[in-house]
């Protein structure tokens, strides 16, 4: 079956073996939080950098399943965390939609830039699930070889940041291009908003059926947007998202994460009906904990720099976040992906100091 054709209300197997991740998101606060971190597998790893050599272009490590379930078990081989990210981009949906998608190294990603309505027009309403076939079968992979303490999250990017990648044709200091086709042309810019919603959705619904046992929506470009722009163009598509894939799957976990939402949090959280959102660094503790925490779950938030910091600037960044928030439900991250130069010996010493927490 493809993923197009599912099943209508497909339960998640439930499995009989507790995951103390999946416990924080159905409400049950645990006394170590779990933990995981953004970007995860990736090249602050030397294993990483060796699948990464053999595979080719970063496309190409994404689409060998072969490659793409290794590098998402190698995370948790070295540190055991409590979740496993399947390893892929936000950009294969863009790509399965037909556009040019291209990764250079050092530079991030290209795209042939959608800027105009014209374009726009030429723009496939239905992506190639063919091509995300591989994607899936990592997943199987991954689920198959897992420990089933250990959660498996599947992703994809929210309406609004892969839109801006695939207007830009790259990513920019404030998106500036996306953000000005919205002003100027804001049906042509639905269009494309629309064609993401729904090729999400059926993506989303492919990867709960091969093993994923929670979701989550990247949006990482949310903070550029003013309130109303905000709630038009990250909080619609994303609920629609949401209610899409629980048309089918009432009882999906999805994970929003709108970065730099900042005061618009709470309303994004009761908009989209997210089980938990992810907080970036800059969270203020008191307003996440009354006005967010109080609802969901929260994932973060530690800074990445403080991370590739080290020594006791780590341990007092990491305490901060659990005294901030592990008195509540709490899933340990950090408030965005880890960076390639930290170093290795700097994540076991959070891994160490997070486990040993007793709260
Ligand atoms: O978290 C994980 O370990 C799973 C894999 C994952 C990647 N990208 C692998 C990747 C996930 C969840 C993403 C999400 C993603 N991709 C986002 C949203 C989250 C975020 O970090 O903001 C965005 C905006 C993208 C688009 C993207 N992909 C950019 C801007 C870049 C270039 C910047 C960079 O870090 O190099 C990528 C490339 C990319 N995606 C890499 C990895 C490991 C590095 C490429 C390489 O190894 O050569």
């Amino acid at each position: 079956m493809t993923p197009v054709d599912q099943p209508r209300n497909l339960r998640l197997t439930q499995s009989p073996i507790a995951k103390p991740f999946l416990d924080v998101l159905a409400g049950r606060r645990q006394a170590v939080p779990p933990l995981w971190m953004m970007r995860q597998a990736g090249r602050y790893l030397p294993e990483y950098r060796e699948v990464r050599a053999q595979a080719g272009g970063f496309l190409d490590l994404c689409f060998n399943p072969d490659f793409a379930a290794e590098v998402t078990l190698q995370p948790i081989r070295r540190f055991n965390f409590d979740a496993a990210i399947i390893f892929s981009d936000i950009l294969v949906i863009p790509y399965a939609l037909g556009r040019s998608v291209r990764f250079e190294v050092g530079e991030g990603p290209r795209l042939d830039p959608l800027d105009t309505p014209e374009k726009v027009a030429t723009l496939a309403a239905q992506a190639d699930f063919t091509k995300l076939e591989p994607v899936f079968e990592a997943l199987r992979r991954v689920r198959a070889q897992l420990d089933p303490k250990i959660a498996l999250i599947g992703f994809c990017g929210a309406p609004w940041t892969v839109a801006t990648y695939m207007v830009a044709g790259q990513g920019t200091p404030d998106q500036a291009p996306a953000r000005m086709m919205a002003y100027r042309h804001p049906e042509a810019f639905a269009k494309i908003i629309d064609a993401i919603v729904e090729n999400s959705i059926v993506y989303l619904l492919g990867q709960l059926k091969a093993g994923a046992d929670v979701l989550q929506i990247f949006d990482t470009w949310a903070g550029v947007l003013p309130p109303r722009e905000f709630q038009r163009w990250s909080v619609e598509p994303t609920k629609r998202i949401v209610d899409g894939v629980r048309a089918k799957v009432p009882d999906a976990k999805i994970i929003g994460f709108p970065r730099g939402a900042g005061a618009l949090l709470p309303a994004y959280v009761e908009a989209t009906g997210v089980d938990a959102v992810s907080i970036d660094w800059a969270a203020e503790p008191a307003f996440i904990r009354e006005r967010v925490q109080s609802r969901v779950a929260v994932q973060g938030n530690l800074d990445p720099l403080a991370l590739i910091a080290g020594g006791a600037a780590l341990d007092r960044a990491i305490d901060d976040v659990l005294a901030n928030y592990a008195s509540g439900r709490l899933i340990f991250n950090l408030g965005h992906g880890i960076q390639p130069e930290t170093p290795i010996a700097h994540v076991e010493q959070m891994v160490k100091r997070v486990r040993d927490y007793r709260g």
